[in-house]
């Protein structure tokens, strides 16, 4: 997965007396600074800010008390992924998915789990590595890295393999189509298995279609933010479909009627980013 430069610094979420942060503006404008300090609503509002949050939760905070602007404007440079921009309007998949939950699914869980992520491996080697690598031997690092690395992982993937051109059947060209039909018998087939895996999945998690190493498809399901790339997976292979059933992704519109929220989910499959997951993972297959 590709990695972008982390946005741009607002130093002001983290300027504080007993960490004694400061950024250059600072310096020039102390008094703001001591204004913010002494007033304690303007104090919490600043405390509730995610990025601020963000580095408590990782222990940053604690561990850095005398850092200084350079220390952190390297960690915030560092930060080693970034969100994804959503590759569609908030209600481009109205009426299956409703602008409201995509616009809280993706800037406010998607967000979270983004920046978590980069919390929970600052400093460390994992920075450097990919997330299908840190994902691959998950088991080695901290439930942080798991939850919010599969979080990570499982939301950029479900926004690509929807759209607002989706839905129906892959065409029969598509190789994706081939191999449904191959290992599934029929398209009925693997729908039906599919929405009984996201039906039945347990609590929070996910459904999956993926590829094994010998180009054969297989439907699976994990809990939480988990995924078959990662070395625990019950089942392990290549994701090239996902759906997210935490509730987080459809109880606005659909409260707690999941099954009337997956089948929802087939009108908007991007069959044309399902099927280049599935080439990408199998070179030369179907050929
Ligand atoms: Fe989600």
């Amino acid at each position: 997965m590709t990695r972008q430069p982390a946005e741009r610094v607002n130093w002001s979420l983290f300027s504080s007396k007993k960490t004694s942060i400061r950024s250059p503006e600072q310096n020039t404008f102390p008094n703001v600074s001591k204004i913010i300090h002494k007033l304690p609503i303007l104090r919490s509002l600043f405390k509730k800010l995610p990025q601020f949050r963000c580095l408590q939760a990782s222990g940053f905070m604690k561990k850095n008390a005398n850092c200084q602007p350079d220390c952190l404007k390297n960690f915030i440079k560092n930060m080693a992924f970034k969100l994804p921009d959503l590759p569609y309007a908030f209600a481009a998949l109205e009426p299956h998915i409703d602008a409201r939950t995509m616009e809280i699914h993706h800037g406010k869980h998607h967000a979270g789990y983004t920046n978590k992520l980069n919390a929970a491996i600052a400093g460390t080697e994992l920075e450097d590595q990919s997330i299908e690598d840190i994902l691959a031997n998950v088991s080695k690092y901290s439930t942080a890295v798991r939850n919010n690395g599969g979080g990570f992982y499982n939301h950029s993937l479900f926004w690509t393999v929807m759209s607002p051109d989706g839905g129906g059947e892959p065409s029969a060209q598509m190789n994706i189509s081939k191999a449904i039909e191959r290992d599934f018998g029929s398209f009925e087939n693997f729908k039906k298995e599919f929405s009984t895996a996201a039906a039945t999945r347990f609590g929070s998690g996910w459904a999956w279609l993926c590829t094994d190493s010998k180009d054969k498809l297989f439907i699976t399901s994990t809990p939480n933010q988990d995924n078959p790339l990662m070395d625990l997976a019950e089942k392990k292979g290549t994701p090239i479909l996902g759906v997210d059933v935490w509730e987080h992704a459809y109880y606005l519109n659909y409260q707690n009627r999941r099954p009337d929220y997956v089948s929802a989910f087939f009108n908007v499959i991007n069959w044309k980013e399902v099927t280049k997951r599935y080439n990408d993972a199998n070179p030369g297959a179907m050929q």
